[in-house]
This record gives structure tokens, sequence and C-alpha cells, in this order.
């Protein structure tokens, strides 16, 4: 992180007077600090930093995808036992924080929002967990170093997907493994993806105007056959 140490110090205080510890319900192992309502939260993001095109604060939510890959990799801990993990676009860092309990040889977790960088480090420490946090835009530079990589809930708007998804195909090419946690969001691809798991995860009618969503666990493939975006839109909400 290259904040200055007062807004290190502005961002902890937010995240803690902001968010409650709870553990996410897929995945009681973890405990985080999240929101308990959507809208609260996103207004005083918005008044605190007077900024129109803040980023949405993801990071207060542990989203369904990302619980998917945390609950698979609770299950299935010999898939990520002694590898070097990347939790990409870690948010709060659920499926990261929960590859470093299982044993991964490292975690990384890579969000370019600040005070996701700021809440990972907060989540990490909460959970005992070592996990290197970046804020680093890691598709700017061709990935290595990581034996599997965890993307929770990155197919929910179409200029992420596109930049993303070609970025983690390259990726399994290199000769990695990509997971990707999915619970049906408008870009997820079509084809080249293969379903490992699928868990219900609950969820509030406020974050996904439903309460569960079907999510799955899919590992991409280092090609796609057909165009691998669907034509639906997907603004700030996520759907
Ligand atoms: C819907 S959240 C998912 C968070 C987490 N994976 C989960 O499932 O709870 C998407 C996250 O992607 C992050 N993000 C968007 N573009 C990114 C990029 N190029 N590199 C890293 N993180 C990115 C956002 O800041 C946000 O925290």
């Amino acid at each position: 992180m290259d904040r200055p140490p007062e807004a290190l110090h502005d961002a902890v205080d937010f995240i803690r007077t902001r968010t409650i510890i709870a553990a996410p319900s897929l995945v009681p192992e973890l405990r985080l600090h999240l929101a308990t309502e959507v809208t609260p939260l996103w207004q005083a993001t918005e008044a605190s930093l007077t900024r129109d095109d803040l980023q949405p604060p993801y990071w207060a939510f542990a989203w369904p995808g990302g619980q998917a890959l945390a609950r698979y990799a609770f299950d299935h801990p010999a898939a990520i036992r002694g590898r070097r993990v990347l939790d990409f676009a870690a948010g709060c860092g659920v499926a990261g924080i929960a590859a470093a309990k299982v044993g991964a040889a490292s975690v990384l977790a890579a969000d370019i929002d600040a005070f996701a960088a700021t809440a990972l480090a907060l989540n990490a420490r909460l959970n005992g967990a070592t996990i290197e946090v970046t804020t680093d835009d890691l598709t700017a530079v061709e990935g290595a170093g990581w034996d599997i990589v965890l993307a929770g809930d990155v197919c929910y708007e179409r200029p992420m997907a596109e930049r993303v998804l070609p970025w983690l195909r390259r990726i399994v090419a290199a000769g990695a493994t990509v997971l990707l946690g999915d619970p049906g969001r408008s870009y997820l691809p079509s084809e080249g993806i293969e379903e490992i798991a699928r868990y219900t995860v609950p969820t509030s009618r406020d974050l996904e105007d439903c309460t569960a969503r079907e999510t799955r666990v899919l590992r991409l493939a280092g090609q796609a056959t057909l165009p691998v975006l669907s034509d639906s839109s997907a603004a700030r909400t996520i759907r």
C-alpha cells in the first residue's frame, strides 16, 4: 500500500466502525469485518471520501463467489495445501484467507481498492492467517509464480470480465490452475469452464435481491471455443 500512515489509520478506523465481525454464511470457520446492510455503508463511503466515482465497498461483503471458493478450500484442502495461491480481486479476502488456513505455501491477495487492502490485512489478522497484500493491477503484467489462482465474483461487469478473463486464460496456458467462484453473473463465459463444485450460498435481499445463490466453483480452461461474453448489462450493482 502506498498511502500515507494517516490515510491507513483512517481506513482502519472506517472499517472497524462500519462493520461487524461475523462469519460468512457458508464459511463458519472464518471471521471477517463485514457490513450488515448495503446502503448505509455505501453512503458512508461516498460521504467520507466525497468522490462520485468511488469504488463501491466490495470489501465489506463476502460475495457468493468468494465464499464458494473458500468452502471448496476447506472441503478439499489437498487441492490447496503446499501451493502458491493468488486470490485475485480478493475483496474481503474470504478465499485467500481460507487457502492460507488449509496450508497454502503462500497467499498473495490482490485488489486494486486501497480500502480492500486494509480490510484484507485486518481480516487476515483476525483469522491468524499469513497473506501478502497488493493493490497492483496484476492484469497489467503476465502472471507468474502461482500454482492456483482463486477469482471470486469477477464476472459482474463487462469491462472487468473483458480484461480479466483473457489474462486468467493465459495463466492457465502457462500451467497454473484457475478456479472461478461464480453465482451466475452476467459475464461468466459459457465455454471453457468446467464445474467442480456447487454450493447454495445464503445471502441477503439487500445485496442480491434473493435469499440464496446457487454458486459454482469452475475450473477455467486456457482456451474458450466461443466468444466468452454474454450481452446483458450490469453496472455497479452486482447481478
Ligand atoms: C465483487 S468483489 C469480489 C471480492 C471477493 N473475491 C469475494 O468474492 O468476496 C470484486 C472485487 O474485484 C476488485 N477488482 C476489480 N478490478 C480488479 C483488478 N483489476 N485487480 C484486482 N482487483 C480488482 C474490486 O475492487 C472488488 O473488491
